[in-house]
């Protein structure tokens, strides 16, 4: 199988003014292609501190952090921006859609940012909101959907370039059950199809319960569950 992320070693400690947090302490993981993992754990143990890693919004106090092959600690800030575009999707709790824009102006972002011709772009992203079924929302503004509908908006701007890895931190703690199963759903079913990666971290079991592998999160290091 072939690892699209892998961890090796990576301890990370939070540096405020010479207040001294660790959270990862020679942490290894490993995620190959298209395969579904959930991330469980206390609040405060490291989990959003882990995805920011792998995104490379941080960097580790020592260890590698490989993407597709290329150790992300070894790169400038632009080329680990461009590797993060390039191979990561990310969905939060709170959909961080930009609020003065359409849906359909948001999925297509990430496009044009990529330079994605403006005609292109538009045709995608009209594309993937009708597979979510949000073809008669793509007009509508963020304070205009509802947060289900917003999540999934949120979820096919991250899938729109075609990540190998969608990383998601909580994605359904904001929703009820049924939109947090719904949405799940979704990326799974969106995931599949693009043969992409899944990590989502969770608190909720059944959630957890839905990915093929499980993964805790305790004393600085992943435990297979
Ligand atoms: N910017 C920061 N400065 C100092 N400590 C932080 C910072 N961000 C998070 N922490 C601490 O690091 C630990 C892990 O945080 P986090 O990764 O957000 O946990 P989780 O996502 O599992 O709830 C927590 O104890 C938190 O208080
Ligand atoms: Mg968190």
């Amino acid at each position: 199988m072939n690892s699209i992320i892998k961890l090796n070693n990576v301890s990370y400690s939070y540096n405020d003014n010479g207040l001294i947090t660790p959270v990862l302490q020679d942490l290894d993981l490993i995620i190959d292609q298209g395969e579904s993992v959930a991330i469980l754990g206390q609040s405060g143990c490291g989990k959003s501190t882990l995805l920011n890693l792998i995104g490379g919004m941080s960097t580790p106090d020592k260890g590698e952090v490989l993407i597709n092959n290329i150790d992300i600690t070894e790169l400038n800030e632009n080329k680990t921006t461009e590797i993060r575009s390039k191979n990561l999707g990310f969905v939060y709790q709170f959909h961080h859609l930009l609020k003065d824009f359409t849906a359909l102006d948001n999925v297509a972002m990430p496009l044009l940012i990529q330079g994605y011709s403006k005609t292109e772009s538009m045709q995608k992203s009209v594309e993937i909101l009708d597979s979510i079924g949000l073809s008669q929302r793509i007009d509508h503004l963020p304070a205009q959907l509802s947060g289900g509908e917003r999540q999934r908006v949120a979820i096919a701007r991250a899938l729109i370039t075609n990540p190998i890895c969608l990383l998601a931190d909580e994605p359904t703690g904001n929703l009820d059950a049924k939109n947090a199963i719904d949405v799940l759903d979704l990326m799974i079913k969106l995931n599949h199809n693009k043969n992409s990666a899944l990590v989502v971290v969770t608190h909720d079991e059944k959630i957890a319960k839905k990915m093929q592998r499980v993964l805790v999160m305790e004393g600085g290091k992943l435990n297979e569950c």
